[in-house]
C-alpha cells in the first residue's frame, strides 16, 4: 500500500472505529463483536506503524495508552473551576429557589412569576471533575480541578477513556471547554478488587478514590485497562450557540459526548423535590455511584444575572443525599478467613431493608473497630450504606442495650483450622499464619496459581479446585502435577473430556515463562509487574533464593516490605519443597535462553528517554531491551538522562530540552550498535 492509499484507509478506519466506540461506550449499544473491533484497531495500528507520519493525536490508537507522564504539567484553567454550594434538606432547596427568584427580581410564591424560572436537575456523579478543552473539534487538553485555578494536564490519560470523544461530529464552535465527571463504574471497581484480593493487596476503598487514583497514574496503558467512564455536564466558551443549559446538554450529545439520559427540565421547585425523592430511592439501581442531585437554573440570561459568589455559582446548588441509616439487631458475629489468611469479623444482622436491598450482614472490619464501637451480640446497631460496597455499622443504640450483654471477645484461633491467630505490628487485621493447611488459604493459593495472568490453566476453575481439595487429592500447587486421570474420573461432573483437558492444561504449564511462574507461586505482595521486574533482574529462581533482604532492596526493583515477603517465603521449608517438586515437573524457573541472551550489563547506569515512532521495534520492545541490558527508562528528560532515543515525529519540546541540557540524542540504529559492541 502506498502512502496515499494508507492515508485513505487510515481515515476510513478511524471514523469506523470511532463510530463503534461511540455506540459501545456512549450509547451502550454495541454494533460489532469485540473480535471484529480488535481487527479494525490492529489494522489501524499496523498502518500507523508503517506510516508514522500519518498518526494523528486524535487517532483511536491513542486510546490504547502507552504514553508515560512522569510529572503532570500544571496548567491554568481558562475559566476557574468552581464548586457548588451544598444543601441537605427540603428547606435548603426552598431557600435556594427563593434566593434565585429574588435575584431575578421575581416574587417568590407568586404562582405566575415562579413559572418563569426553569430548573435542570442532574445526577451528581461521584468521581473527579475534569475540564475537556476542544479546538476545531479535537480534544487538545484535559485538566483536573487542582485548586480550581490551576490543575494537572492529564490529557494522555483522558484519551484512554472511550466515552470522551477525541474528535467531534456536527456543528461545534472553534474553541470551547466542556466539564464533566470521570468515574469508575461499579462492576469495574468490583473486578479490580477481586483481582487485588487474589494477590493479597488491600482493596480500593470506593470507586471515587479508585477513579482519581487511576487518573494520577503515570502509565496511560494502565489507565486504559481500568475502563473509566465520563459524563459531561457543563459547557463553557465565548458565544456558545445556546440560550440555555438544557439545550447545551442536548447538543453536547449530538457532538458525541456522553450526557446522562436522566437529566430533566422542570418548571418549578416542587417538581425538583419530586425528582430528588425519586433518585434518593432509585440511586442504588444505577451502575455507578451518585452522591446527590445538582439543580441548575436553565436560562443562560438568568444565570448571568445571578452570577457567582467567590466559590460557586448562585444559579446552581447540589443536594447531597444522606447516607441511609437503619437500626437492627446484631444476631451474631462470625469471622471470615480470606485467601491471604486475613480475618474479617462480620456482623450477622436481623434482615433489614437499606438502600434498595435487604441487608443481612455488615463488615466490622477488625478488632479495634469492635472495641471502639463496643458492639455486643444482641445490641441494636445503626447500619449505614455509604460509598463502600458492604454496609457499615456506625454505632450502637445504647438505650436498647440488654442488661445481660457481654463485651465482645475477639477470637484467638482461626475458625477454619484452629491455629492461633497473629497480628503484625501496625496492621489492623489479625491473620491465620497456617498458610499451608488452612483450607480457604490453600484453595485461594491454588486458584491464584491457575488464574489467567498466572499459569492460565483454563480447565482448572474455582469449583474444580474446591472439589479436588475436598476429595483430598490436592493440598498445594505441586500436588496438581501428580494428578492422574483415573483419580479424576470418579469425581462428580468430571467427564473424560474435562479430565483430559485438565491433564493437558497442566502439561502446558511447562511452557509458561519464568516471570509468570514467579507471579503464580503466590509470594505475598509480588504482583504481576513486580514478578516481571524481578525475573528480568535476577534471571532465575535459584538466584532469587540466594539473595538476602538487603541485596533484594539493592536490586532497585523492590522495597523493604516486598523484599521481606520474598525472603520469608523462601525461608519456609515447605515452600522450598513445593518449589523443588515444581522444578522436577519441569516448570520454567529461569529466563529462557532467548531472554537470557538479550540480557547484559551493557547499559548499566544509563537512563534512556524514548520519544517518537520507530521503524524496527515498538516502544515497548525498546523499553524491554533497555531493561534487559541493565539500563533504566524514564518518561521525561532531566539532568540525569543519559540518552534520548529519538524516533520519527518526536515532540519539539523534548528535543529542545535535550539540546538545552546537553543530553545525547541517538537513533534506533545507534541504539542497536550500542548493544552489539
Ligand atoms: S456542575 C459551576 N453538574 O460536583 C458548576 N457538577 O461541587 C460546575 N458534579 O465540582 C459543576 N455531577 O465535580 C455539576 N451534574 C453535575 C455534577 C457535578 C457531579 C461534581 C463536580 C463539581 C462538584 C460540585
Amino acid at each position: 500500500m502506498n502512502k496515499e492509499q494508507a492515508e485513505i484507509r487510515i481515515k476510513n478506519l478511524t471514523s469506523e472505529i470511532e463510530v463503534h466506540n461511540h455506540n459501545y461506550y456512549v450509547n451502550d449499544n454495541p454494533t460489532i463483536s469485540d473480535f471484529e473491533f480488535d481487527k479494525l484497531l490492529e489494522e489501524l495500528i499496523s498502518l500507523e506503524k508503517q506510516f508514522p507520519e500519518l498518526i494523528s493525536p486524535t487517532s483511536p490508537s491513542q486510546r490504547v495508552g502507552g504514553a508515560i507522564t512522569k510529572e503532570f504539567k500544571s496548567v491554568k484553567h481558562t475559566y476557574p473551576m468552581l464548586s457548588l454550594s451544598n444543601s441537605y434538606s427540603v428547606e435548603d432547596l426552598i431557600d435556594f429557589d427563593r434566593k434565585v427568584q429574588e435575584g431575578l427580581g421575581l416574587q417568590a410564591n407568586d404562582l405566575f412569576a415562579s413559572s418563569t424560572v426553569k430548573y435542570v436537575c442532574e445526577l451528581k456523579f461521584d468521581g473527579l471533575s475534569i475540564g475537556l478543552n476542544y479546538k476545531n473539534g479535537e480534544l487538545f487538553q484535559a485538566v483536573t480541578r487542582g485548586d480550581g485555578v490551576q490543575g494537572d494536564d492529564v490529557t494522555a490519560n483522558a484519551k484512554t477513556i472511550k466515552s470522551i470523544p477525541l474528535k467531534l461530529a456536527g456543528n461545534f464552535p472553534p474553541a470551547f471547554e466542556i466539564r464533566g465527571e470521570i468515574f469508575m463504574p461499579r462492576n469495574v471497581f468490583d473486578d479490580i478488587n477481586k483481582e487485588r484480593d487474589e494477590i493479597g493487596e488491600a482493596p480500593l476503598a470506593n470507586p471515587r478514590n479508585a477513579a482519581s487514583g487511576t487518573m494520577k497514574m503515570q502509565d496511560s496503558a494502565v489507565v486504559a485497562s481500568r475502563n473509566l467512564d465520563c459524563f459531561v455536564y457543563y459547557m463553557l466558551g465565548e458565544n456558545l450557540p445556546f440560550k440555555n443549559h438544557f439545550e447545551s446538554l442536548h447538543t453536547a450529545k449530538e457532538w458525541g459526548f456522553k450526557v446522562s439520559k436522566h437529566s430533566k427540565l422542570f418548571d418549578n421547585i416542587n417538581e425538583v423535590l419530586e425528582f430528588i425523592e425519586h433518585w434518593d430511592k432509585e440511586r442504588f439501581k444505577l451502575p455507578f455511584d451518585i452522591d446527590g442531585i445538582v439543580i441548575k437554573v436553565n436560562d443562560y440570561k438568568q444565570q448571568l444575572q445571578l452570577g457567582f459568589t467567590a466559590k460557586s455559582p448562585r444559579w446552581a446548588i447540589a443536594y447531597k443525599f444522606k447516607a441511609e441509616q437503619v437500626s437492627t439487631e446484631l444476631l451474631d458475629i462470625t469471622y471470615q478467613v480470606g485467601r491471604t489468611g486475613a480475618i474479617t469479623p462480620v456482623a450477622n444482622l436481623k434482615p433489614v431493608s437499606l438502600g434498595g436491598t435487604t441487608v443481612k450482614r455488615a463488615s466490622l472490619h477488625n478488632a479495634d473497630i469492635i472495641e471502639k464501637l463496643d458492639v455486643r451480640i444482641g445490641d441494636f446497631v445503626f447500619v449505614e450504606k455509604g460509598g463502600e460496597i458492604i454496609p457499615k455499622i456506625i454505632g450502637v443504640d445504647l438505650l436498647k442495650r440488654k442488661s445481660d450483654s457481654h463485651p465482645t471477645k475477639y477470637i484467638t484461633r482461626c475458625p477454619e483450622c484452629g491455629t492461633l491467630l497473629k497480628r503484625d505490628e501496625g496492621e489492623a487485621n489479625h491473620f491465620c499464619p497456617n498458610e499451608m493447611e488452612c483450607p480457604p488459604q490453600v484453595i485461594g493459593k491454588i486458584e491464584h496459581f491457575a488464574s489467567r495472568k498466572a499459569m492460565n490453566i483454563d480447565s482448572l476453575g474455582g469449583e474444580t479446585i474446591e472439589q479436588l481439595y475436598k476429595a483430598g487429592l490436592i493440598k498445594n500447587i505441586a500436588n496438581l502435577f501428580d494428578l492422574k486421570k483415573e483419580q479424576l474420573l470418579p469425581l462428580e461432573r468430571m467427564a473424560e473430556k474435562s479430565a483430559n483437558n485438565l491433564i493437558e492444561g497442566l502439561q502446558a504449564c511447562k511452557n509458561v515463562p519464568f516471570e509468570r511462574v514467579l507471579y503464580a507461586i503466590g509470594i505475598r505482595h509480588v504482583g504481576e509487574t513486580t514478578a516481571k521486574k524481578i525475573a528480568k533482574k535476577v534471571k532465575s529462581l535459584d538466584a532469587l533464593m540466594g539473595l538476602t533482604k538487603e541485596q533484594l532492596i539493592e536490586t532497585d526493583e523492590v522495597g523493604g516490605v516486598i523484599a521481606e515477603s520474598i525472603t520469608d517465603f523462601f525461608a519456609d521449608e515447605k515452600n522450598k519443597e513445593i518449589i523443588n517438586q515444581l522444578k522436577d515437573f519441569g516448570l520454567k524457573f529461569e529466563l529462557s535462553e532467548e531472554q537470557q541472551q538479550a540480557c547484559s550489563d551493557k547499559l548499566k547506569d544509563l537512563t534512556f528517554v524514548i520519544s517518537g515512532v520507530f521503524n524496527k521495534h515498538s516502544r515497548d520492545q525498546l523499553k524491554e531491551m533497555i531493561e534487559f541490558n541493565g539500563g533504566k527508562n524514564s518518561g521525561s528528560i532531566s539532568g540525569k538522562t543519559s540518552y534520548l532515543l529519538a524516533g520519527d515525529n518526536m515532540g519539539p519540546e523534548k528535543l529542545k530540552k535535550a539540546e538545552k541540557l546537553g543530553v545525547k540524542i541517538i537513533s534506533e540504529d545507534d541504539f542497536e550498535k550500542m548493544l552489539l559492541n
